[in-house]
């Protein structure tokens, strides 16, 4: 059997931003994003309380990347290169080309277009490196500000997923956001 050669996601530069892959001294970070109850109201799980939860996820973005697979990149500052967030191309299909699209941000750095900027890379690289022609974003209705930041990119609303999940007791509708690669030709950011 041939194993694989292990997969790291490639830098990505930006004018106040890097997306680079997770490195071990990121996980304090890494547990403090998901541990702040206003980062992850709109989240697939709770907010964290304990350190302990965010082993296997930190493993999985760390090491668990592959193109065919998910594409986990910190997102750092570019003059300290401190990891201020995430954004995750996740259930990558290959056969299909598309894949499941997510990012969080520290509170202290939103409102600064950081994400726009982030996002920006990953999706550049999506398309143009990964080849893909589909993305797909599942954002909760009420969290305005990721529907904005979606529809900034040119994600077009396809739908509303009535009561998909259940958090924390709390039954959540999905807006549902595709994104395409000949979109993109047109609504990427300047
Ligand atoms: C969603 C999130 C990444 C946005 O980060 P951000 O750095 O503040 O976003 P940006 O500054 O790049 O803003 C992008 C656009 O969204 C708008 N926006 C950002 N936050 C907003 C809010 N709370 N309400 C309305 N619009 C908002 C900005 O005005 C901007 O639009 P514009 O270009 O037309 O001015 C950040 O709020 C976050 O991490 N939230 C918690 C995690 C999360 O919900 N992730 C998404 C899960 S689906």
């Amino acid at each position: 059997m041939t194993t694989r050669p292990a997969y790291q996601p490639p830098v990505l530069e930006g004018t106040r931003v890097r997306l680079r892959p997770y490195r071990d001294g990121d996980l304090p970070a890494f547990f403090g994003l998901h541990a702040d109850p206003e980062v992850m109201r709109y989240g697939s799980h709770p907010a964290w309380t304990h350190p302990d939860q965010a082993r296997d996820k930190f493993e999985s973005s760390r090491h668990g990347n592959a193109p065919d697979r998910q594409v986990c990149w910190a997102i750092a500052d570019r003059d300290d290169d401190r990891m201020l967030g995430g954004v995750t191309l996740f259930h990558v299909n290959a056969a299909q080309r598309m894949a499941d699209f997510g990012y969080m941000l520290e509170r202290a750095s939103w409102g600064r277009g950081l994400a726009a900027e982030a996002t920006t890379l990953a999706l550049d690289h999506a398309f143009a490196v990964l080849g893909l022609r589909r993305i797909e974003a599942d954002i909760d209705p009420r969290n305005s500000g990721s529907c904005r930041l979606a529809e900034r990119l040119g994600f077009v609303h396809e739908g509303r997923l009535r009561e998909r999940w259940e958090i924390a007791g709390e039954t959540c509708d999905t807006a549902f956001y595709g994104l395409l690669a000949r979109d993109w030709k047109t609504a990427r950011p300047a």
